[in-house]
């Protein structure tokens, strides 16, 4: 055992994940520390962190929001959701330690006044906890502050890093903007005030395991790069279902929708892992390179296209796991006669050499039967049987990205007897059996890879850009044509029927959900 794991705490050396070495001290400035995001996943996400070694000793977490707190109080409230669902994966383990690192700062996002208070406690921090003047800012807070936020941060002159070794980071949450337009101005403010190598913008879906197995499997193994295209692979579908409703967030999800909410980011970052190049190496530039070709690949959404390849759908009431639910338009803040989509199907094509002719079919949706987010590559069928009769099933290659991490091939195989009777088999991989651990939150990962200065797993400012770019055009063509009658599919189903038309008119069908 290295000296380095056998330092570490009992939790981190049982899950079998620590940091090699410690990273810098820093003050991380939780900008919405009184909010949702902050309590369900970043406080968690930090937690997990601190108890398996990878937050340096000295850190301090300052929440910053408007509402008046004391730090006591704050600690309260992050004990409080750290042990209802925050600590999944570190049950028992909830250590006072981690929340004296913790205080609380009170201010107005658009006060000068307060961020000047809040470069003097930050320089108070650093000479009492020796942080050597790094801090990450982190935007948790509604989209339509990120701005004013960010100006404040460049007038206080807090987005320069303190010293010539010192860092200044900014984490941004999507959505970032609502359309081309908005997210160019905001990559314009933000990049007035932070150079680009200061800006994490952030899709966790970037940072789930599979995900980045995803990119293992393909560039860490010789067997499928060269089955990987056109040649071999007849379709691809990616699925990233819920069974969950709206929840509480219907002011944000009325003006957003299934597309700005997951196609436009988690969905096309899939997208681009599957189908993009090899990097000349695993590091930021290389990796947001190749996928920003993916997305200029695509085929753009003629308001043609989008009549014929894109199926909107939102969801009425119906049974969840054997429990009602209402429909969306019935759940709370929703407007009784709203049209915004829940469920999104559509077609995609990837105008390269490698992918030309194959089509990528995704959906997404809430209320589905079944809460599954996986990658499923569609191999053509053997071109000939030989085996009279029988009917043999295309091979499948699925990531399993939720809820059970992991990946699996199948295959056709002689069923046992004296007749030739060809079954699917499947060869599985699952993650948690393989490393005896369940894996580590996206969150968690993100924000450490933010604080060792790695934006491998972030977005940049031309790929969100071309993003929008993408889906702009099908939104557009949705407010020129009035939504189909909503709502048309019952929560507890697998979608609208028209999803089902959509993929059967090419003679295929979608996976159902698990
Ligand atoms: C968020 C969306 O980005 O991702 C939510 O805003 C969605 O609507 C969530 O529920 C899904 O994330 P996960 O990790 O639960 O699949």
């Amino acid at each position: 055992m290295s000296s380095r794991a056998a330092s570490v705490s009992e939790k981190a050396q049982a899950d079998n994940y620590f940091c090699e070495v410690p990273n810098d001290p820093c003050a991380i400035v939780m900008f919405g520390a009184s909010g949702d995001l902050a309590r369900r996943k970043l406080l968690p996400a930090l937690y997990d962190l601190a108890i398996h070694a990878c937050l340096a000793p000295r850190f301090r977490l300052l929440g910053f929001a408007r509402t008046e707190m004391t730090d006591d109080a704050f600690r309260d409230e992050a004990r409080e959701s750290l042990s209802k669902d925050g600590a999944k994966g570190n049950e028992g383990t909830l250590d006072g330690d981690f929340l004296k690192h913790l205080q609380y700062f009170s201010g107005n996002y658009d006060d000068s006044e307060a961020y000047a208070r809040l470069g003097r406690k930050l320089d108070q921090l650093d000479q009492q906890g020796g942080l050597g003047g790094n801090r990450l800012f982190y935007l948790a807070t509604p989209p339509e502050v990120y701005p004013r936020i960010v100006e404040q941060l460049g007038k206080s002159g807090l987005a320069k890093p303190k010293t010539k070794d010192s860092w200044a980071r900014i984490i941004i949450e999507k959505p970032f903007g609502h359309d081309r337009d908005s997210a160019q101005e905001l990559n314009q403010r933000v990049l007035q005030v932070f150079d680009e190598s200061q800006v994490y913008r952030i899709d966790h879906y970037l940072g789930k395991e599979t995900v980045q197995n995803l990119l293992v499997l393909r560039f860490g193994n010789g067997i499928f790069e060269p089955l990987w295209n056109r040649n071999y692979i007849d379709h691809v579908q990616i699925t990233a279902a819920e069974s969950l409703g709206v929840e509480r967030r219907a002011a944000f999800y009325e003006s957003a929708g299934a597309m700005r909410d997951m196609i436009q980011s988690h969905v096309l970052q899939l997208t681009s892992l599957v189908a993009m190049e090899a990097p000349a190496t695993f590091e930021a530039t290389p990796v947001r390179n190749e996928k920003i070709k993916v997305l200029q690949s695509i085929r753009p959404y003629r308001e043609d296209i989008v009549a014929k390849s894109v199926v909107r759908g939102q969801y009425g009431p119906g049974s969840v796991k054997g429990t009602s639910v209402a429909g969306y338009r019935e759940e709370p803040g929703v407007k009784p006669r709203s049209s915004t989509e829940t469920f999104v199907a559509m077609k995609l094509l990837v105008d390269n050499w490698r992918w030309s002719g194959v089509p990528f079919y995704l959906r997404t949706g809430k209320r589905l039967s079944q809460p599954e987010t996986e990658i499923a590559i569609a191999f053509k069928r053997a071109p000939h049987v030989v085996f009279h009769g029988e009917a043999v099933e295309p091979n499948w290659l699925v990531l399993n990205i939720q809820p059970d991490e992991g990946i699996s091939l199948s295959f056709g195989a002689k069923a046992p007897g004296s007749q030739m009777h060809i079954h699917p088999v499947t060869m599985d991989f699952q993650y948690r059996r393989a490393f005896g651990a369940g894996s580590r939150e996206a969150y968690a990962t993100l924000i450490n890879d933010c604080i060792r200065g790695d934006a491998t797993l972030f977005d940049r400012a031309d790929s969100v850009e071309a993003a929008w770019a993408l889906v702009d055009p099908i939104l557009e063509s949705w407010r020129n044509d009035p939504a189909p009658p909503f709502p048309n599919y019952a929560a507890g189903s697998e979608g609208p029927r028209a999803a089902d038309e959509l993929i059967a008119s090419e003679w295929r069908r979608w996976r159902p959900l698990a």
